[in-house]
């Protein structure tokens, strides 16, 4: 494989790059009159700015012939045609499949996979039906009121994300919840809020093996059997979603109950699938499908619009130039809708799983920097928290703000200030404000000289921090899909440009692994390992103490 820097590509964006010094986006706006115009476009419902980035026309051309040069058009190809681009794991990679409403064949090993998952789709919209109608009733033959999934990583994330997104198609008499962490309290808390003969558990996990889920999967289960004094309960209250239907037996949920999908799902890329069934049991199948067609729009966006005009290549070249010569080493998320609050939370899995490596697809080691710390908090909450260091601080902080045009709950002028907020910040982000306005506007305040000496420093921003702005009209099923595929699909991009496999997950193994005998050491099942640091054995040795009830001596 070619690395970054045998390309001509890369060498002449870094001339490139050279030639920009001392140039600020401020003055490209000045001398160009259809900047916004040219640097600016719309697809399947999104609306995308991105002229409020340090780099001209040029800066464009030369990042397209280097993402050409390093075959985005050809991995697209092969991604879109199943094969197995996920080399590490041998795997193909078909999130796109589960959303192909075209139904257009993809095969995996000359098998055509879609029969399957429309199958799974047409079991999800059977079951979710039921569910709502109240047909599907509990095991004292009560409909069901509380839908509670249990899974994590990309077995809730992408479901909890989306199922908040999309709040107004929910109804109040069938609540959601999401059950995560192995810490007790996340399922005691939910637990406490449940009736046992109406709540219906989905236990979410693509291998049936994962630790916390399956903790919590069993705890909630003693639990219900214990309420509701009958073993046969299980039945009628848990369901699977899963690849793994031999470990679904195991645990007691009959495979009939068990809603399936394949390896070539990763995780984090898997609401899609049946992992989506608690967004179907939420806002109802048709609304699932809405999710779906707006996912296959952008998807048909990606894989055939020109490159030069295709959002979510652009939006990855745009990362990519910050983050390789404008050195942004953090990527904030700005959502200004509240139900995209867990949308920061879902992209850290999505991007940080899959781009956070520091080995190319060849197994060599990288000399560049690959993903981004990404983070995020709704707007304006985020502004009274961090946004000072990314207008003043030392780092550099891309910055991606998204905002609808209309609110689901228009309420006085909330929605007008909520907007002029977003494109405040970027207006500021851009600009910044000079030393010389800075001075002006502390004497037109009235100090003095020695005031205005004080003070000039610290009332002073650089300007040039990058940002996109992405306008939708309102976030509706079709739209959430089209953005949340937007992100998929520059992940992808910025993988190939990195040269990593973005589909894999190695790093998250040896925290797993070494978990084991340390969790036997807690339970006393085995004695310290004599050869560990002796911070882990130290803090092994206060943590029994503490739990045995013993004081500090
Ligand atoms: O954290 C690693 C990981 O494998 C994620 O990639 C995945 O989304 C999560 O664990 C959950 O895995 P599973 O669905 O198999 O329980």
């Amino acid at each position: 494989m070619t690395g970054i820097t045998d390309l001509a590509a890369w060498h002449e964006l870094a001339a490139h790059h050279a030639d920009l010094e001392g140039t600020s986006t401020r003055d490209l706006f000045d001398e160009d009159p259809d900047r916004f115009r040219d640097f600016s476009l719309e697809a399947a419902g999104l609306f995308l700015d991105y002229s409020k980035n340090r780099l001209t026309r040029e800066t464009v051309k030369r990042l397209l012939d280097f993402a050409r040069d390093s075959g985005v058009e050809v991995m697209r190809e092969r991604m879109f045609t199943g094969e197995r681009i996920n080399t590490t794991e041998d795997r193909a990679v078909l999130h796109v499949a589960l959303r192909n409403r075209a139904n257009r064949p993809i095969h995996v090993d000359g098998e055509d996979v879609m029969p399957a998952v429309n199958d799974v789709l047409a079991r999800m919209r059977r079951f979710s039906e039921r569910v709502r109608s109240g047909d599907w009733t509990g095991h004292t033959g009560r409909p069901i009121t509380d839908v509670v999934n249990i899974g994590i990583g990309g077995s809730d994330l992408g479901p909890a994300m989306v199922v908040r997104a999309l709040d107004p198609y929910t109804r109040a008499d069938l609540r959601p919840h999401f059950v995560s962490n192995v810490d007790g309290t996340h399922l005691a808390e939910v637990l406490r809020r449940v009736d046992p003969e109406t709540t219906l558990f989905i236990v979410a996990s693509k291998t049936f093996t994962t630790q916390e889920t399956l903790t919590n999967a069993h705890s909630a289960r003693a639990w219900l059997v214990d309420r509701l004094g009958d073993e046969a309960a299980v039945a009628r209250h848990f369901v699977a979603v899963s690849t793994n239907a031999e470990k679904v037996r195991d645990f007691g949920i009959d495979t009939d109950h068990m809603f399936e999908f394949w390896d070539w799902v990763g995780g984090r890329f898997s609401l899609w699938s049946a992992i989506g069934l608690p967004i179907a049991v939420a806002v109802g199948m048709d609304n699932f499908e809405a999710l779906l067609a707006g996912a296959h729009e952008m998807d048909e966006h990606f894989r055939t619009a020109d490159m030069g005009a295709n959002m979510p290549v652009l939006l990855a070249l745009v990362g990519f130039w910050n983050i390789m010569f404008e050195g942004a080493g953090a990527h904030a998320v700005l959502p200004y809708d509240q139900m995209l609050e867990r949308l920061p939370a879902y992209l850290q899995q999505a991007e940080m799983e899959s781009n956070g490596k520091r080995t190319t697809r060849d197994g060599t080691l990288v000399t560049w920097p690959t993903a981004p710390v990404l983070f995020g908090e709704p707007g304006t909450n985020g502004q009274h928290a961090f946004y000072q260091l990314i207008h003043q601080g030392t780092r550099l902080v891309a910055c991606d703000f998204l905002a609808p045009a209309q609110s689901h709950n228009p309420l006085g002028d909330h929605h007008e200030k909520l907007l002029a907020n977003v494109i405040a910040q970027t207006k500021a982000l851009m600009r910044g404000r000079s030393e010389s306005q800075a001075r002006a506007e502390l004497e037109g305040e009235g100090h003095d000289a020695a005031g205005v000496a004080r003070l000039v420093q610290h009332k002073t921003f650089p300007g040039d921090r990058p940002t996109n702005t992405i306008l939708f009209r309102k976030l509706d099923p079709h739209t959430l899909g089209a953005l949340i595929a937007l992100y998929e699909h520059r992940i992808f991009v910025q993988g190939v440009l990195w040269r990593v496999n973005s589909f894999d997950q190695w790093g998250v193994e040896l925290g797993k692994q070494l978990a084991r005998p340390i969790l036997g050491e807690l339970k006393g099942d085995r004695e310290p390992d004599p050869d560990d640091d002796a911070s882990t054995r130290g803090l092994v040795a206060v943590l029994k103490r503490w739990r045995e009830g013993g004081d500090d001596g």
